[in-house]
């Protein structure tokens, strides 16, 4: 099998799906700068595939490069060197970005820098050294507040804050590439939904820095009594229960999407496919709270406070485009999310262990 090129691996999506990469048969090289995330997780990551994981020059199933997407020529010697190995980078998964919407309002230099200059760099290698098969982690934060639901892939990009604005322009961008070579460039935009859950094993999982922004990785830790209580934004909105409804996918089925994505574009004729990852199926912020009560057999303290600037009542996927060309669909229901994220957060109550578990 070949070789891919993980950017991003040691993130929240970007490591489940190395797991399952790795079960599928793929060698992995992951450059990740680790500005969100730590080596720990790809220890785990190894640990969970049954494979060792080697920092550096060093090859192997799981290999680790410390680097920056920005960075030119790092990336250059890393498809070089992987080449003169008799490895070539055959694909790359691209999910080395920065995500928190409300940052990206403070700071929307750093994201045009990180996500669109630094994908921007990552294709300039992929085109110098002949690789042009692609997995781009896009995002549904593009339709902005979606004049229909479900949404379809033929929506409106329009989206609403600097965050989402990148990933638009990446995905112009990657169109671009592909109308200048179209016999060349294979390439899936993959537009998550809401990413949640963790491996099953509970040894991987979503560890984020300071105070978490989303609601699931919150509610997780309010279980485990790290904080307080959760803050529901909004209970006066235009739906059944007058909370904001999302559409949750598990991780691992987010993963398996990824998977599905690559072998079909590697098996097809060069194109650009662009994709909604999501189950089809909403959920309001009161009965993800329920769901994660049964499967934690706690209670989740919570207060209804003032709307959330920039939210929409309901964003739910039509999932039909990903079954139709990937044959992938989504396989977990938000009793098991609740019940992987619950087994994650208990074995992991302050995220990953750094200081045990250091490179
Ligand atoms: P994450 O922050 O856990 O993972 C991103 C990884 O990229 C981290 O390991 C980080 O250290 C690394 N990284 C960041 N900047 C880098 C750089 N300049 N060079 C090298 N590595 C760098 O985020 P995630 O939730 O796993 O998201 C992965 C991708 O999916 C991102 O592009 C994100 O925008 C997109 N996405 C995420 C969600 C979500 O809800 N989690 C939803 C839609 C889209
Ligand atoms: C958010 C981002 C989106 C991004 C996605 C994944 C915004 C407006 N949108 O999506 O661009 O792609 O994360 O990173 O930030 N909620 C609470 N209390 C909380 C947190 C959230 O009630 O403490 C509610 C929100 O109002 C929302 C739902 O829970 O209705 C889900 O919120 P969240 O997990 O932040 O995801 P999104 O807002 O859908």
């Amino acid at each position: 099998m070949a070789r891919l090129l993980i950017t991003g691996g040691a993130g929240f999506i970007g490591s489940h799906t190395c797991v399952v990469l790795l079960d599928a048969g793929h060698d992995l090289t992951v450059l990740d700068d680790f500005s969100n995330s730590a080596p720990v997780a790809l220890q785990r990551v190894a640990e969970l595939a049954g494979v060792q994981l080697r920092s550096g020059s060093g090859s192997g199933r799981l290999q680790l490069i410390e680097g920056d997407i920005r960075d030119d020529g790092a990336l250059n010697q890393l498809f070089a060197t992987a080449s003169a190995k008799g490895e070539p980078l055959s694909g790359v998964i691209h999910f080395a970005g920065l995500k928190a919407v409300g940052e990206s309002v403070q700071d929307p230099l750093r994201y045009w820098d990180v996500n669109v200059n630094g994908t921007r760099a990552l294709l300039a290698a992929m085109e110098s050294h002949g690789c042009h098969t692609l997995v781009f982690s896009s995002s549904a934060t593009l339709y902005g507040s979606p004049n229909q639901v479900p949404i379809p892939e033929s929506a409106p990009v329009q989206p609403i804050n600097p965050y989402g604005h990148t990933k638009a322009a990446v995905e112009r961008m990657l169109h671009d590439l592909s109308a200048a070579a179209p016999d060349h460039w294979r390439i899936a935009c993959l537009r998550y939904f809401n990413p949640v859950g963790a491996h099953p094993s509970g040894r991987i999982g979503e560890a984020p820095n300071g105070i978490p922004n989303n609601l699931f990785p919150y509610l997780c830790q309010v279980a485990v009594q790290r904080r307080p209580e959760l803050s529901v934004f909004g209970g006066d909105w235009p739906t059944p229960d007058g909370t904001c409804i999302r559409d949750y996918i598990h991780v691992m089925d987010l993963a398996d999407g990824h998977r599905a994505a690559l072998e079909t574009l590697v098996s097809e004729p060069p194109q650009v496919l662009t994709l909604n990852l999501g189950s089809g199926q909403g959920a309001s912020v009161l009965e993800v709270i329920h769901a994660f009560e049964e499967a934690s057999g706690r209670t989740i303290p919570f207060t209804i406070s003032e709307r959330r600037p920039g939210d929409a009542a309901v964003t739910v996927a039509d999932p039909t485009a990903a079954w139709q060309r990937l044959s992938w669909r989504t396989q977990r229901s938000l009793a098991e999310i609740c019940r992987d994220g619950w087994i994650w957060q208990q074995g992991n109550p302050e995220g990953y262990d750094l200081d045990a578990e250091a490179a």
